[in-house]
């Protein structure tokens, strides 16, 4: 498959600020059922194979699945502190749920459990997010198994079709805005900062 021409300075961005963790998260904005936005912080957890598609992980019963159904727009804001560029990420966000029937997206759900830490996964068998909170032995777990994923775990895609790349850096800066046109080919524009 041939990369969008706007992966080349994400992975750049991605390998020169590999010395700060906090480089991988990156902030995903939704449409509430009322029109108002949401926005909050998620972990980049790389792309799928053979595609163009951001992955994240989430619980099934958290307000950003209710908020995009199975398939709805979102704009990813990712700010690299070390080299001082933004990308926003514009696209369709694409949901691989528990009960997906595809194999080869249900044997990437099961891979990317299998890696997060016990802490991580741990989350996942938690009360039920956003409600009141219940006394603390709720949150006593038992570790959940690694090599199965439970229903309150799925991953989130967001599938690009616009992106706008600002480099502070340059004297004037650098803005290259990217479009997915119907031809899935990319055009790219510098534009004005
Ligand atoms: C640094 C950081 C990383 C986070 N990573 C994730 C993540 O990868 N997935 C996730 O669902 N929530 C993550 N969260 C929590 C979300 O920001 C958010 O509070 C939660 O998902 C509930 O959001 P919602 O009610 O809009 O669905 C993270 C929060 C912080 C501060």
């Amino acid at each position: 498959m041939l990369l969008a021409p706007w992966r080349s300075p994400l992975s750049r961005a991605l390998h020169r600020n590999r010395s700060l963790p906090n480089a991988r998260y990156f902030q995903l904005a939704t449409v509430r059922s009322n029109g108002h936005p949401a926005n909050r912080t998620v972990v980049f957890r790389g792309f799928a194979s053979d595609s163009d598609r951001l992955q994240m992980v989430t619980d099934t019963r958290s307000q950003k699945v209710d908020q995009i159904g199975n398939l709805g727009w979102s704009e990813i804001c990712w700010y690299f502190p070390k080299t001082r560029e933004q990308f926003r990420l514009n696209g369709s966000l694409i949901l691989v749920r528990p009960d997906e029937p595809e194999d080869e997206a249900q044997e990437r759900r099961s891979q990317i459990w299998q890696s997060l830490s016990d802490n991580a996964r741990s989350q996942f068998g938690w009360p039920h997010p956003g409600t009141p909170r219940s006394e603390h032995s709720s949150f006593e777990v038992q570790p959940l198994d690694p090599k199965s994923p439970p229903d309150t775990f799925c991953i989130l895609m967001l599938e690009p079709v616009w992106v706008d790349h600002l480099e502070l850096r340059g004297d004037p800066q650098d803005r290259t805005v990217y479009e997915r046109n119907a031809l899935d080919s990319w055009s790219v524009q510098s534009v004005h900062p």
